[in-house]
């Protein structure tokens, strides 16, 4: 037999009682302030809202059981009063693990509800429970997106070794063949034919040595071998090495003219990551001109890559620095997604930042930022 047991205090009498330090709440409701979860006791039938945890109290948005909501639904619209939890678990709705997203103009955050009605007292009295899992969610799809971008990584990859390595085949086998037929080939065939195989090679290489600097860089053990040494020479020489490159996908390279400044860098590295710039450049700028700068200002050094091709979206511009990740559009199938992590884990080792901003009139510019000096053991 449901019998009718004394209530609750209100939420108010919880006020009263931050207020005046006169407790009105029965026991095992005060243990509930010790909870870090929001909790309340809310009546069946009326929604009145019997007590609230010192926790519950931080939410407006749990108390605010009538009027405007700030809770929303998927679409961003705020949910009819109606549908506010409180009202729905004191109509008798089981809620068990449902989730409700609230818009503050900081930021949403989403709950998860549970809640629980005892009729063994009349009215029922439902115990409620708002666990923030925003941080949850923000984690889970952060590493849902990882795990999406190295299982097709790990396709790309093994597309990229897989092809040079049947093309190394077949230009072996088929100097064999010549071998065996014309006893000896004379070395102008043999140097035409060895082309193809070394081009093979190089890029193997390339891409080997890509997957060990992730993996170095991974490990935090990027070590740097520091030099002094001028920095135009650095330019000019990786720019030119594109120059050719750049022009056979009708790309005019261009590298200004450098300050003349001495750095303390670690000289094959920048390279590298300037390499991996001007190939991004050349891969995505779409056959447009591109341009190489330097310009020493308060310590440090920016280099920028600007080209004028298909863009980064502004909503990629962060994550394609993250290994493994391309942007949406414009991905070629012999792109790893590794340069740019490289680019941005040899800037970290220097000190210094890497980013990119779109250009006016199209395209991106590039720009990697190191000081002058580096100070010993910054990269941790
Ligand atoms: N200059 C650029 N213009 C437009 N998009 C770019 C540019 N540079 C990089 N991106 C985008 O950023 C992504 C990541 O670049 P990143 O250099 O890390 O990898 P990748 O070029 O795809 O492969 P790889 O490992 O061979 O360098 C690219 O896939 C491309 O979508
Ligand atoms: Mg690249």
């Amino acid at each position: 037999m449901r019998h009718r047991v004394p209530r609750a205090p209100s939420v108010f009498a919880v006020r009263v009682e931050r207020e005046t330090g006169v407790s009105e709440q029965p026991g095992q409701e005060r243990v509930l302030d010790f909870l870090a979860v929001p909790t309340l006791r809310v009546e069946e039938g009326t929604a009145r809202v019997l007590f609230a945890n010192a926790a519950a109290r931080q939410f407006p948005f749990i108390l605010e059981v009538t009027g405007r909501s700030t809770l929303v639904n998927q679409e961003g619209s705020p949910l009819p009063s109606e549908q506010h939890p409180v009202k729905r678990a004191a109509r008798g709705e089981p809620l068990e693990g449902v989730l409700f997203r609230w818009a503050r103009p900081e930021g949403e955050r989403t709950f998860v509800v549970h809640a629980r009605l005892d009729r063994s007292c009349s009215p029922g009295v439902v115990t409620m429970s708002f666990q923030d899992v925003t941080q949850w969610l923000r984690a889970e799809s952060d590493l849902l997106r990882a795990l999406g971008a190295r299982d097709t990584f790990l396709s790309v990859a093994s597309h990229e070794l897989k092809s040079p390595i049947t093309v190394l085949q077949l230009v072996l086998e088929r100097l064999q063949r010549g071998a065996h037929r014309e006893g000896s080939l004379p070395g102008s065939v043999l140097a035409e034919r060895l082309e193809p195989a070394l081009r093979q090679v190089r890029r193997l290489g390339v891409l080997v040595q890509n997957l060990l600097d992730v993996s170095r860089a991974r490990n935090n053990r990027f070590v740097l071998d520091r030099e002094r040494f001028e920095l135009g020479g650095l330019v000019r020489e990786v720019g030119e090495r594109f120059v050719e490159q750049a022009r056979q996908v009708g790309s005019e390279l261009t590298v200004e003219d450098c300050p003349q400044v001495e750095v303390h860098w670690d000289r094959l590295r920048v390279e590298q990551a300037l390499s991996n710039l001007i190939t991004n450049a050349i891969k995505y700028g779409a056959g447009g001109p591109i341009t190489v700068r330097a310009e020493a200002r308060d310590g440090a050094v920016s280099l920028r890559v600007e080209d004028r091709g298909i863009g980064v979206p502004e909503g990629d511009r962060e994550r394609i620095f993250n290994p493994f990740e391309r942007a949406a559009s414009g991905h070629r199938v012999e792109s790893l997604g590794l340069g740019l992590y490289i680019v941005r884990e040899i800037a970290r080792a220097h000190g210094g930042s890497v980013g990119v901003m779109g250009r006016d009139g199209g395209g991106s510019c590039f720009t990697l930022r190191l000081p002058l000096e580096v100070t010993e053991g910054e990269y941790e």
